[in-house]
């Protein structure tokens, strides 16, 4: 068998890397016995790959916006996979899920039932304009491999656009479609037909981009579907004003539809519950995902315009789970807790203290080159003399990690910061104060190690 021997970790990803020696450090220094016998039997049985196995600490339990590990110590949870809206193990989800079981486990594919209905009627509700139909999933991937499918049946074209840098999922359309080089490399023919473009920016190449998308879908003249986050979750990037309005236009003129992957960010994290409502658009397909099952249930949804439901003698998401009953408790909870706890309204009113905190923070930190957000979705770009400062982040998220805060490191250089919406303030202010700390410590010993 051919071992792999090029080292693609370092490459611009959606996550941090499992095999940077700063990793191996922090375990060295931070391990307990039982962590680490249990991380020796996950890497016996765990097949290795990219961003996760060899793992870097084992979890014994999540509640609200805490995640907690073997040895007892708590991080609060600005990371979370992006399925915490509503924090770990939600009272009113846990209890929806525990109800549903005892009533309806599974749901067969033949059949219908309450929960799965009342979900997608709840969707259809809470989807802007005409999004009102809907097929479920177990993932994101998949949802977005339903939304290709619905595409190539809808238009009768197979070709896309999508951005580069982008991610849309780890599957093999998704991975055609995504466009980070981890991802795609090394891994034989993707999908045909599928066009990059380079991703928008807050400034001047956003433009660009709106224009180069334009003209593809010009001169190839068959694009069923141009694909995008309608705002970087990982890099927190916003496309320039009147971007998605241009995008939208091409795509009228032009016969393509507009798909918006939302599966990190639908559902309140950017104070809408949708983000494209920021931007004054409406897609033919939103697909949404992760925090839908409330953190608890794996739980992914793709909602099209009504005029989209063309293809029934066609499979477009095949899948065992379906309708699963207790997924769909599960989302069903979690949006209405995200109404009932009016988490809209704290995640713009917390984004915007947040932000106003790093800025100050921008102001005293030399490191910190740019700090940006939505809602409650925050970045923080570290970057020294115009590069990268990549190896400043790393370190600024393990001193993060052992003063009790976890967060993702984005593209290298950006701290990504997306807590609960259930966070008090109080709570934000202690976290964003260890983050102050750390960017403090880890500039003193690069300025320090600079001058030896
Ligand atoms: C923007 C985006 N799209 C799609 C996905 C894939 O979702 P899943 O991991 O549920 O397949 C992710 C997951 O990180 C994502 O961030």
């Amino acid at each position: 068998m051919q071992k792999h021997t090029t080292d693609l970790s370092h490459e611009k990803s959606e996550g941090d890397s499992n095999l940077s020696p700063r990793r191996r450090a922090w375990q060295d220094e931070h391990l307990d016995d039982a962590t680490r016998e249990l991380l020796a039997e996950d890497a016996r049985y765990f097949l290795h790959q990219s961003l996760s196995t060899p793992c870097l600490s084992a979890m014994s339990s999540c509640r609200g916006i805490y995640i907690e590990d073997l040895a007892g110590h708590r991080y609060m949870d600005f990371h979370g996979n992006s399925v915490h809206q509503v924090g770990h193990a939600h009272p009113k989800v846990v209890e929806a899920v525990k109800r549903q079981l005892d009533e309806l486990a599974f749901c067969p594919r033949r059949f219908s039932n309450e929960a799965a209905t009342g979900l997608a009627r709840k969707l259809a509700e809470i989807a802007p304009g005409q999004l009102c139909k809907t097929l479920f999933a177990p993932g994101g991937a998949e949802a977005i491999g339903i939304a290709l499918k619905l595409v190539r049946h809808a238009t009768g074209r197979f070709k896309t656009i999508s951005m580069w840098d982008s991610f849309h999922g780890a599957s093999l359309d998704t991975i055609s479609v995504g466009g980070e080089a981890l991802f795609r490399r090394g891994v034989g023919p993707l999908l045909p037909g599928v066009h990059h473009v380079p991703p928008y920016s807050e400034t001047g190449l956003g433009q660009h981009s709106a224009e180069y998308i334009d003209t593809v879908l010009e001169k190839e003249g068959d694009i069923g579907a141009v694909i995008a986050e309608p705002m970087r979750c990982t890099t927190v990037v916003s496309p320039p004003p009147e971007y998605w309005q241009r995008v939208r236009e091409s795509c009228d003129r032009h016969g393509a539809l507009l798909v918006f992957d939302e599966i990190p960010i639908a559902l309140g994290r950017t104070g809408r519950m949708f983000c494209f409502e920021h931007y004054g658009v409406e897609p033919d397909i939103v697909v949404i995902g992760k925090g839908l099952g409330g953190g608890v249930v794996p739980m992914a949804a793709m909602i099209a315009r009504a005029e989209l439901d063309i293809a029934e003698d066609r499979a477009l998401g095949h899948y065992t789970h379906e309708k699963s009953p207790v997924g769909a408790a599960a989302a069903l909870a979690t949006i209405r807790c995200i109404e009932e706890e009016g988490l809209l309204e704290r995640s713009l009113e917390l984004g915007r203290r947040a932000l106003a905190r790093l800025e100050e923070m921008r102001e005293h930190h030399t490191s910190i080159s740019d700090v940006r957000g939505l809602g409650l979705q925050l970045g923080v770009e570290l970057s020294r003399e115009g590069q990268k400062a990549a190896d400043e982040a790393e370190r600024v998220m393990y001193l993060c990690l052992e003063r009790g805060l976890s967060f993702k490191v984005s593209d290298g250089n950006v701290l990504t910061l997306s807590p609960p919406l259930i966070i008090e303030p109080e709570q934000l202010d202690r976290a964003l104060d260890i983050l102050d700390e750390s960017l403090r410590d880890v500039a003193r010993k690069v300025e320090g190690s600079r001058q030896q």
